[in-house]
């Protein structure tokens, strides 16, 4: 086994293989290799390692200051799922002041940064040459983790109802359920991260398993199972999209209220003003 940069080349075809491709191809073949390595990582740790049990996890409730399913705005972001005896807490960080007429850009750059997990999962989609609208569903699939993470898609597609099409924000809403089941024919395996988050002996409660099936009988189940196979756990450290990237495919399909968002009257504006806002003590 070579070092990284050896066995990076030789899987590109060479040295002189990547010297001859254009900028572009040559940062997809590096993100490709990355991930690769990653998924490998991934697979080895499911053989090897022993994951936590439902009992387990659940020991841990009690032990933490704050609520697994808190919105990540909600909760500092140093934490870990791991409890460590003796590790203090961290602080929540202060979050600048949001423009009047807020659009979905600026939650993005002023609540969601870095957003790495929505940003890679959307350029993922992108490059493997999805529709727009699974592209937008992967950008914002899991949003509703901001405000809230239990239940996450169901919160994510609330908040985005009233400005996407109807398939956009099913997918949001269905991705939740589907996680949890493969579909190998689409390329979607039971991800391994969730042996960890779960428990390796979980169970989806019935309301899960129920959403699950009324997903798989309906017309748009492909939108929802695409954004499942985007949505990239094993994510690139290393590599930093920007929001503006997808700045054509959000202006043809979000429709951003003139209020901006937040201040609309929609029925939804509370939940972003609460993203706006989360200091507000009441
Ligand atoms: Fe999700
Ligand atoms: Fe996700």
């Amino acid at each position: 086994m070579g070092t990284l940069r050896e066995d990076m080349y030789a899987a590109l075809g060479g040295a002189d293989a990547v010297a001859s491709m254009s900028h572009e191809a040559r940062a997809d073949a590096i993100e490709d290799f990355a991930i690769a390595k990653l998924d490998a990582a991934a697979e080895k740790a499911r053989k090897t390692k022993t994951f936590p049990t439902v009992a387990e996890l659940d020991a841990r409730i009690d032990q933490r200051g704050y609520r697994r399913g808190a919105g990540s705005l909600f909760r500092h972001s140093n934490y870990s799922e791991t409890i460590k005896p003796g590790v203090p807490e961290g602080k929540v960080k202060r979050l600048s002041k949001m423009p009047a007429a807020p659009t979905l850009i600026d939650f993005f750059k002023q609540r969601f940064a870095p957003a790495a997990h929505l940003l890679q999962s959307a350029a993922l989609a992108k490059r493997k040459g999805e529709s727009e609208e699974v592209i937008l569903g992967c950008l914002l699939h899991d949003m509703g983790g901001y405000l809230l993470k239990s239940d996450h898609g169901y919160w994510g597609a609330q908040l985005i109802e009233p400005y996407v099409s109807e398939r956009v924000a099913f997918g949001v809403r269905y991705h939740q359920a589907l996680r949890f089941f493969a579909d190998p024919q689409s390329g979607y395996e039971y991800p391994v991260r969730y042996y960890e988050a779960f428990g390796f002996d979980y169970v989806p409660p019935p309301y899960i398993q129920a959403a699950y099936q009324h997903a798989l009988k309906h017309e748009w189940y492909m939108v929802a199972r695409h954004i499942t196979t985007n949505d990239l756990y094993t994510f690139n450290p290393n590599l930093t999209i920007e929001v503006e990237e997808f700045t054509d495919i959000i202006g043809r399909h979000f429709k951003q209220p003139r209020e901006g968002l937040g201040y609309d009257n929609s029925p939804v504006a509370h939940m972003w003003r609460t993203m706006i806002n989360p200091d507000a003590p009441l």
